[in-house]
């Protein structure tokens, strides 16, 4: 078992490069599974999820490469010839989830596990059960494995609403839809930079798709798609993530430069709140420059679907409010219990606390280093965005779960004067039940 060791106090300066996005790389992967030929992907991030999703399609029977050095995935999905997706890798990973639509689309029918629950809740998938039903598909059930059948070979077309909007769903019913008889119509689509850049992928794919980034996405089924070249979108999550690092634990006044940026992806809601931080924020094409002030101040944040204030950075904003003035609070309309991390930062000191969907968290209180464990991908980034600014050493433990969703982060950090480092332990508690994606 890994963790990280951060010796805290070691201010941040100079560039840090984002790479590619997870969550847009892990619906290319799916989508590759439509085109009966050789794919390549470029800018794909090397992370442990991007690995489980390469089994999971070598077990549909593709073929895939990856260079992690160069971040392109090679994938050749001209023989698909077992449409299933299996228990031990939808429970390591729900992204596995998005091979339904995709077999649908490329065969027909699928028999894929059901993703069980995560780390902070119950993970629905009602709606892209329902959605797939409302474009003509046939659902059962069986022992825990959802069996989904196109009849005559392709889905008939339909229309469907989805409340809330969902991203996995509509990433789900693009999938099947885009080589579907008929026409097919989602109601209240997710918005995400992820569902627009994938969406443009099947665009490419030969997909015909209207409203990608609206509330409603048209698709003109067609009989086939084939196989491209695509890059792959930068990581918004991850920019967001080093730009709150570089708030509170860059030398004041001394900008940080992020690289190989889309910082448009960031969306309105998280950047005007990270500029009432009173950080220092220049926002280029492709780069964001942050500098810390002397005083953070405090900025209430609720989270929301795109362009709302992204759930995935709420961890790492109670952090940021750890070290502001005064006192903030977080609320999470998309996941109401997704506040594992706090009970970690009390032991650091943090001064905060847990109210149904709200945290409030009081700055003015040094955080001191500690054990503290990760619970899912964001919490335990946000455990090392801690660690920066703790007195002491701070270890941060179970760091499998960070090492899904961010590419040597140690290194990045090491190269802007943070002092990390990765050790391996053993738990006594014995090895704990892999918890399910974040
Ligand atoms: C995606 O998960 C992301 N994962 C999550 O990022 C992200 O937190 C989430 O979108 C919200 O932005 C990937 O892209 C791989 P949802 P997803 O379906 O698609 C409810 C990370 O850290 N819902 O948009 O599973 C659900 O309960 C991960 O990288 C239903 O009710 O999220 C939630 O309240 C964590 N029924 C809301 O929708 C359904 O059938 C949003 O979930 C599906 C979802």
């Amino acid at each position: 078992m890994d963790k990280l060791v951060v010796e805290g106090r070691h201010p941040l300066s100079g560039s840090i490069p984002i790479d590619g996005s997870k969550n847009t790389a892990l619906p290319l992967m799916a989508a590759s599974v439509l085109g009966d030929g050789t794919m390549t992907i470029k800018n794909v991030p090397n992370l442990r999820d991007v690995t489980t999703f390469a089994h999971v399609l070598r077990v549909a029977g593709a073929r895939v490469q990856f260079d992690p050095a160069a971040h392109q995935l090679t994938i050749d999905a001209a023989n698909i010839t077992y449409p299933e997706a299996p228990y031990e890798l939808v429970r390591k990973m729900r992204a596995s989830f998005y091979m339904l639509g995709a077999l649908i689309g490329r065969r027909g029918h699928a028999r894929v596990s059901m993703p069980g629950g995560c780390s902070w809740g119950p993970r629905p998938v009602d709606l892209h059960l329902n959605g797939l039903k409302a474009f003509g598909a046939e659902i059962d059930l069986e022992q825990g494995y959802v069996v989904a059948r196109a009849p005559g070979g392709r889905l008939s077309g339909g229309s469907f609403e989805m409340t809330p909007s969902s991203v996995g769903a509509t990433i789900n019913l693009l999938l099947a839809a885009v080589t579907a008889e008929g026409g097919c119509r989602i109601e209240n689509a997710a918005r995400e930079p992820d569902v627009v850049v994938f969406g443009e992928a099947l665009e490419k794919m030969g997909a015909k798709i209207e409203g990608l980034g609206t509330q409603t996405i048209e698709i003109e089924g067609t009989a086939r798609l084939y196989p491209v070249e695509f890059t792959n979108a930068s990581d918004r999550i991850e920019l967001g993530t080093f730009m709150i690092a570089a708030a509170i634990a860059g030398a004041p006044g001394e900008p940080i430069r992020l690289t190989n940026a889309e910082p448009e992806y960031l969306g309105e809601a998280f950047i005007d709140a990270f500029r009432q931080t009173g950080a220092h924020v220049e926002i280029g094409d492709d780069y964001v420059e942050v500098a810390a002030p002397e005083t953070l101040q405090p900025v209430d944040i609720t989270t929301d679907v795109y362009p709302g204030f992204p759930t995935d950075l709420q961890a790492q904003w109670t952090v940021l409010l750890t070290q502001a003035d005064g006192r903030g609070r977080i609320t999470d309309t998309v996941y109401s219990d997704r506040f594992k991390h706090i009970a970690e930062l009390k032991r650091m000191n943090a001064y905060a606390m847990v109210q149904d969907d709200t945290a409030t968290v009081r700055g003015g209180r040094s955080l001191k280093g500690a054990q503290v464990m990760s619970t899912d991908l964001r919490a335990s980034v946000s455990l090392v965005l801690a660690g920066l600014v703790a007195e002491g050493e701070t270890h941060v433990l179970r760091v499998y779960h960070l090492d899904r969703g961010y590419e040597d982060l140690e290194g990045k950090l090491t190269d802007a004067g943070a002092r990390i480092h990765r050790e391996t332990y053993d738990e006594e508690l014995g090895e704990p039940e892999e918890l399910k994606e974040a």
